[in-house]
């Protein structure tokens, strides 16, 4: 099965995670013990909310409910529902882990 790359560039610029087309960003950052925010895990909270830097995501049929006009044209994303079309180049998650 062909993966995708996230990169991390709030850590390293050169520093990315291996994710499958059906994984969701969210996972692949907890699986690889990358602190990030969660709670609805459905796209309605926004609390995963983070910054796609380059790349594409795709959310199938999910609606981000969780987002915005303001987060949407800034480029934000919500990882909880997201699948990577193409490797993605993300920021530091908006809200910090407690
Ligand atoms: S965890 Fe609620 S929108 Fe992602």
């Amino acid at each position: 099965m062909e993966t995708n790359r996230i990169y991390l560039t709030f850590i390293d610029s050169e520093k990315y995670l291996s994710v499958s087309p059906t994984e969701t960003v969210l996972t692949a950052l907890i699986d690889n013990d990358i602190p990030i925010k969660q709670a609805c895990t459905n796209g309605a909270c926004g609390i995963c909310l983070t910054p796609l830097l380059a790349g594409e995501i795709d959310y199938a049929e999910k609606t981000p409910r969780g987002l915005n006009q303001k987060e949407k044209q800034g480029s934000y994303f919500l990882p909880c529902i997201a699948t990577c079309k193409t490797d993605i180049y993300i920021g530091h998650p908006k809200v910090p882990l407690r």
